[in-house]
């Protein structure tokens, strides 16, 4: 069955893939949801008609989180034409004041577990198959008070290219989707909200919109996807002024 894959579905980006895809990637037949909310992704799952939803309890921190899901994946030998890395978090702060415990978190999350999902679901993608992996505008430029989390979306963009050309010969694309801030339960999570004066400066982007973007420039086959144009010349200006000046504008 043509499946997709969506890590991160009980909230914010993630669910709005999954009420989306079905728009751009009319093929996909079957959805599986992956996050630690169950309750979450079962009413999602009902508010889905016409596709086959399978809702999937898993933490992706956990050590055994990937023998699960592969567990899954040999059992069902799904055709995952869609795989949508979209769980992630990322918290604000000084580090050198840190809860390492979440630091830690940013980097197990963002960057272990993508990794080892991607690893783990490409043996089952055909050819002509979409990767889509969330990044950030952090990863453009270093930001101070969240050096790990710009580090991490940095690697998940890293990643993305050369795997985007790794995979050419399989006709498999990936895709880095580079947002700015959005109103998701992201900001409260990494206790952003109500402590960053440049996160209340940003313009925000609209998670749909994202998505809609996101989607198309998957289907297009697009290495990377930046939305709004405030942050795709952001993007142009990163590769052009040296990061030692950037960084201190880039101050969260
Ligand atoms: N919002 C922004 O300002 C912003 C800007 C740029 C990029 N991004 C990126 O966008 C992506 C989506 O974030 P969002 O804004 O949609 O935030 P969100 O609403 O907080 O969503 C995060 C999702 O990740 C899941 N998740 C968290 N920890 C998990 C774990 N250990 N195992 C499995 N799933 C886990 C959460 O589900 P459970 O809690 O149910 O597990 C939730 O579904 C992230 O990669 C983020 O870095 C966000």
């Amino acid at each position: 069955m043509k499946t997709a894959i969506l890590t991160g579905a009980s909230s914010g980006l993630g669910l709005e893939f999954a009420r989306q895809v079905h728009s751009v990637f009319p093929e996909i037949q079957s959805l599986w949801l992956i996050a630690r909310r169950t309750d979450r992704l079962q009413a999602l799952a009902e508010q889905l008609p016409g596709l086959t939803v399978k809702p999937i309890s898993l933490d992706l921190t956990a050590g055994d989180a990937c023998q699960r899901l592969q567990a899954l994946l040999e059992a069902e030998q799904p055709e995952v034409e869609l795989l949508l890395n979209c769980a992630g978090c990322g918290f604000l702060g000084d580090f050198d004041q840190s809860d390492l415990t979440e630091q830690l978190r940013m980097i197990d999350l963002n960057i272990r577990a993508l990794t080892a999902v991607t690893r783990t679901v490409l043996p089952h993608m055909p050819q002509g198959s979409r990767i889509i992996n969330i990044s950030s505008i952090a990863s453009f430029v270093p930001n101070t008070r969240m050096s790990v989390y710009s580090a991490s979306k940095a690697y998940v963009s890293f990643f993305s290219r050369g795997l985007h050309e790794e995979l050419k010969p399989r006709r498999i694309s990936v895709t880095a989707v580079c947002p700015g801030p959005m109103a998701t339960e992201f900001l409260t999570v990494g206790k952003i909200a109500g402590n960053s004066a440049t996160f209340n400066r940003l313009p925000y982007c609209d998670p749909g919109k994202v998505v809609r973007g996101s989607l198309l420039a998957a289907r297009k086959g697009r290495a990377v996807y930046t939305p709004r144009g405030f942050y795709k010349l952001y993007r142009v200006l990163s590769g052009l002024i040296p990061h030692a000046i950037l960084v201190h504008a880039a101050k969260t």
